[in-house]
């Protein structure tokens, strides 16, 4: 009986697994980049220039304000930098640097797109790869889509150690991948050796929600995590009884330009977050949902079936990834991000190692 069980629970955690891999739990899709600019419309309305460099991806509403009241990434964006063209979202996280050994000098490392998509044929200026994923576990399939306004933020700024979050890390991409997304074989700070494919940051966002709060003061506690895992169930915790889609990111950092063997010794690297972080550990997301109507309901209630799986959603309107790219705005405040090289990280954040 006992060893049955177990062998029913191989087995079952194996198909969902291989569901997993075919894509039947979620969609996934190409944001190009719609601006690289210092602006935070969750963590500082308001304030141009942010104290530190994003890349923001989706709607092209994206202001350094966007309250619901006055704000709605639907009706008030003409076009998105995302390959499903009825989501308006907009999606972002900190830019890296390269901080020279020699003369600590600082240089922007640009963004790609992820290659696996599309079968390597995305058409995707920099941006990122957005997830929208159901349970991976348990028998519920059912998500509800996040209500119009919706924000959230995860991960710690603050961290320069491994510290207690969930569903953040870094993969060093062609020097001993990882198979599922923040395996053992991934990092929560930046691989201290040559990638020679890039690094690949990963950041899972809680998927239970409390139905009632769009935003919190600290931009998380109105949602959880299911089980303190970062790949959730179907199950949520009484305090937060919603099963929202869980939104993952997969950022590529295109480190090649730099990878130069007297950069990566003695356990150093040289690269950096526009927040001063050396070490990796305080990568974070922000996410401000934006899809019309009911569109992303429609997408997951689809998966599973021929009309929506991984990057191919019939059930979604999608664009051609050059129009994707077309989409873009203006820098609120103009800078150099780091394209030439700067004497400091744009805002003057001070760089941190431990
Ligand atoms: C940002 O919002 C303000 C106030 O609604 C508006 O005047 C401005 O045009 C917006 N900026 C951009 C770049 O969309
Ligand atoms: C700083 O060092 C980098 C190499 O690490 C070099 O490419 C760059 O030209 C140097 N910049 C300045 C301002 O000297």
């Amino acid at each position: 009986m006992f060893w049955s069980t177990l062998a029913t629970t191989a087995i079952l955690a194996h198909r969902a697994a291989a569901q997993a891999a075919n894509g039947g739990d979620f969609i996934r899709f190409g944001c190009s980049q719609l601006v690289v600019e210092r602006a935070d419309p969750l963590v500082t309305p308001g304030m141009a220039p942010s104290p530190h460099m994003h890349q923001i991806v989706g709607g092209n509403s994206f202001n350094i304000t966007m309250s619901p009241k006055s704000l709605d990434p639907v009706t008030d964006s003409s076009c998105t930098s995302c390959t499903f063209s009825e989501d308006f979202s907009n999606y972002w996280t900190a830019s890296v640097y390269f901080k020279s050994p020699e003369n600590g000098s600082y240089k922007r490392v640009p963004q790609m797109a992820n290659g696996r998509l599309d079968g390597g044929k995305l058409e995707q200026d920099g941006g990122l790869t957005v997830y929208y994923m159901r349970a991976f576990s348990g028998t519920n399939k059912k998500t509800t889509q996040m209500k119009p306004g919706f924000r959230m933020m995860t991960g710690d700024p603050s961290l320069r150690k491994k510290g207690k979050v969930t569903g953040i890390c870094h993969r060093c991409m062609g020097n001993g991948e990882g198979g599922a997304p923040c395996d053992s074989r991934d990092t929560s700070e930046f691989p201290a050796k040559i990638c020679p494919n890039g690094i690949r940051a990963t950041i899972i966002f809680p998927s239970c929600w409390d139905g009632v709060n769009l935003d919190s003061p600290d931009h998380m506690s109105h949602v959880t995590y299911s089980g303190g895992t970062g790949l959730a169930g179907d199950k949520c915790p009484s305090t937060h009884p919603v099963r929202i889609p869980q939104v993952m990111y997969e950022i590529m950092y295109d480190t090649k330009q730099f990878n130069k063997a007297e950069y990566f010794k003695n356990g150093k690297q040289p690269f950096v977050y526009s927040f001063g972080d050396a070490t990796g550990h305080g990568q974070h997301g922000d996410y401000l949902f934006g899809w019309k109507d009911n569109a992303l309901q429609r997408g997951m209630d689809a998966l599973g079936t021929n009309q929506c799986a991984s990057e191919s959603c019939p059930a979604l309107k999608s664009q051609p990834g050059k129009d994707a790219i077309a989409c873009t705005k203006p820098q609120q405040v103009p800078e150099d991000v780091g394209n030439g090289w700067l004497t400091e990280l744009p805002g003057g954040a001070a760089v941190t190692y431990a």
